[in-house]
């Protein structure tokens, strides 16, 4: 997979993609990151990407130039599968959404900042509108490096059991079991017995029913619908 972001602070995006298993993706030649500086799409002499709104109002918008200039240079050397817009009014990301996604082979995602981006470009270039929750950042950099982790790790080939991510939280809408290491005793605190017993069949029953049960108390609705 090739992700292509483009955004007005790449410095916030170097350390995120450069450690552990991101790191490992790239380096497999399973995962490509290529972070694209908006300011050199920026124009006049100042570089220039935001402007005041019309109508009046606070706050700044990114200007339709700049992005339209970058997407299509994007667009020249490949075809792109989407064009996603990080926004906390876009759909909220979930699991089943990340795995859609992560089939795709081509992705640009754009960085909103200040008071977001004109709206020609949602209506013309924008292909999908992606939250990572219900709260506000300062800019979608941050937001970009959490769907790409997301995406990355689930790519085959990128975690080193192949199914571990299939076990993940959310992945059929159950939160994931509880674990423990070394030592069995720590401070008092004893690791459950089943766990030690060698008895697979028990320890999977154990664990698919703390999952229920932790789903249950934390995140009843999973269970119910596809909601959170
Ligand atoms: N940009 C600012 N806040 C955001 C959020 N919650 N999700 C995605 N992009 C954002």
């Amino acid at each position: 997979m090739r992700i292509d972001i483009v955004s007005v602070m790449p410095e916030l995006l170097t350390s995120p993609f450069q450690h552990s298993i991101m790191k490992r993706a790239q380096e497999k030649g399973l995962l490509t990151v290529v972070v694209h500086n908006l300011r050199d799409y920026g124009l006049g002499k100042h570089a220039q990407l935001d402007d005041y709104q019309y109508g009046g109002g606070a706050g700044m918008v990114m200007m339709a130039e700049p992005i339209a200039n970058c997407i299509d240079d994007l667009k020249k050397e490949r075809k792109y599968d989407q064009v996603i817009y990080m926004t906390p009014d876009g759909d909220r990301l979930d699991q089943a959404q990340c795995n859609h996604l992560s089939l795709f082979k081509n992705l640009i995602i754009l960085c909103g900042h200040y008071k977001g981006i004109d709206e020609r470009i949602r209506e013309h270039y924008i292909t999908k509108e992606i939250s990572i929750g219900d709260y506000v950042l300062s800019g979608g950099e941050l937001a970009a490096a959490v769907l790409v982790d997301a995406l990355g790790r689930l790519l085959p080939g990128v975690l080193n059991d192949e199914t571990s991510a299939l076990f993940d939280s959310f992945q059929d809408n159950l939160l994931a079991p509880p674990v423990y290491t070394r030592p069995a005793e720590f401070r008092g605190w004893p690791v459950p017995e089943v766990l030690l017993s060698g008895n697979f069949k028990a320890i999977e029953d154990w664990r698919m029913e703390k999952s229920i049960e932790r789903t249950k108390a934390r995140r009843p609705k999973l269970l119910k619908s596809d909601e959170s």
